[in-house]
């Protein structure tokens, strides 16, 4: 790949700019990447200047090479840049540059209203529920027949949580019997920036590969916890800013392989991910402090606002690990330049010691999901402050939600079967007075 920053060292101010080659004295067609603040200045020296692609603050241009003397000059002059634009031998090259250069987002806690009206929904009953039935099939190896059914009983359950026509739930085929499953609820006013939480459908059992590997903690766990993140956002009628994709993803267990197609296939697609939160392994409490974010193969910036996020809704407690190697999918979206965090549920030398075996099951978390229910928390605030947005079912509605539709017949039928005991009592007192 060749990309040159532009700039000319007679130029004042500009002693230290990179070296340039020879390319503005050629002619013909170059791609540049440049701010978009400087566009106009750019159509008014440039012939022809044809914009590609804009991402963020940066478009990516086609433009004649013997124009770009006169732009550089034009930038020192009008922006007091030296240079202020790359220069790309081929469009593929200017797009790679593009991406991979993104302004990182800004981080913002603004929807505290929201996110303190779906954490009460979030329920411990659900998670260890979604365990369970998980951790009961055979194994969901990416081979087996039973991990492909794993995918379909997946999509139902998510495409159960609502009847929205806008939120889709599909299969993402790559080759294996097992497929990712993909719920997407669209962005209204940003849809083109999208927010990815994940975790990984398969389970394994080293060395004996259909025998049962329930994969209860590695990880059902995370794939519940994802699931009941999906069942409250829609309950609650959650129309973020920005697109959510929920992500189970398939074959991880051999290598990341169902997470590295899907980031290639979004990469081939131009989906521009702004960040990735994995959630491997969420229901076993190892450590003295809950949550333990990864720093390896995964992003600063992003992990200092899930810690920001674990402070101000989630009110668990946190400590930096690291896995010391690319551990699960959080790494493929790191590869490919998206800001990704890996929250854990212990030290990694703390870790669960059974997993990848027969005994990864239930027992292990005392038969309850209430270390995966702080990972829930932090996942849905993750989804609503990333996301921005609003729940759209107005404050009245949001307690009676589809979500406690169980307290809702409840009460409904209580109050059913009193009112017409008191019909009932009434036509009896006015009976016996009638003929009394
Ligand atoms: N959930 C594990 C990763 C893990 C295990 C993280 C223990 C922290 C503590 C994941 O499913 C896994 O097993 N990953 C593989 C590597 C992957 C590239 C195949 C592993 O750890 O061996
Ligand atoms: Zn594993």
């Amino acid at each position: 790949m060749r990309s040159f920053l532009i700039a000319f060292a007679v130029l004042a101010g500009c002693a230290n700019a990179a070296p340039t080659d020879d390319v503005a004295e050629q002619v013909g067609e170059r791609y540049i990447t440049i701010g978009t603040d400087a566009l106009p200045t750019l159509r008014a020296t440039a012939d022809t200047a044809a914009v590609i692609e804009t991402t963020g603050d940066f478009a990516v241009v086609a433009v004649d090479a013997q124009d770009l003397e006169a732009l550089s000059e034009e930038m020192h002059e009008h922006h007091h840049r030296c240079g202020g634009f790359m220069v790309h031998d081929t469009l593929d090259d200017a797009l790679s540059v593009q991406r991979d250069g993104r302004k990182p987002i800004e981080y913002t806690l603004d929807r505290s209203a929201a996110v303190r009206a779906a954490l009460p929904s979030i329920r411990e009953d659900a998670i260890l529920g979604t365990i369970r039935e998980l951790s009961a099939m055979q194994n969901r190896y990416y081979q087996s027949a039973t991990g492909a059914a794993a995918s379909e009983w997946l999509r139902d359950r998510w495409l159960s949580f609502t009847d929205r026509k806008d939120v889709t739930v599909e299969l993402f085929d790559q080759g294996y019997a097992q497929k990712s499953v993909i719920l997407t609820i669209p962005g209204t006013t940003r849809p083109d920036e999208v927010v990815v939480l994940g975790g990984h459908l398969d389970s394994i059992a080293i060395g004996a590969r259909n025998s049962h590997a329930p994969g209860a903690d590695d990880d059902a766990s995370g794939i519940a916890t994802l699931t009941e993140i999906a069942r409250v956002l829609l309950a609650k009628d959650y129309r973020p800013a920005r697109t959510i994709k929920l992500i189970a993803y398939a074959a991880e267990e051999v290598g990341l392989r169902g997470s590295l197609a899907v980031v290639k296939e979004f990469k081939k697609r131009k989906i521009n991910v702004v960040g990735a939160l994995q959630l491997d392994m969420t229901n076993y409490q190892g450590s003295d402090r809950d949550i333990w974010l990864m720093k390896d193969f995964t992003d600063a910036a992003q992990n200092a606002f899930l810690i920001q996020l674990l402070d101000t809704y989630v009110g668990a407690t946190w400590g930096y690990d690291a896995c010391g190697y690319a551990c699960s999918d959080h790494a493929s979206w790191t590869r490919a330049g998206v800001p990704a965090s890996m929250p854990f549920e212990s030290r990694m030398n703390e870790r669960n010691q059974v997993i990848h075996t027969k005994k990864d099951t239930l027992e292990m978390s005392n038969e309850n999901a209430s270390h995966a229910v702080k990972f829930a928390r932090l996942g849905a605030a993750y989804a609503i402050e990333m996301g921005k947005g609003e729940l759209a079912a107005p404050a009245a509605d949001v307690a009676a939600s589809t979500d406690d539709s169980g307290w809702r017949l409840l009460v409904g039928g209580i109050a059913g079967v009193l009112a017409l005991a008191g019909v009932a009592l009434v036509r009896r007192i006015s009976r016996d007075s009638a003929w009394g």
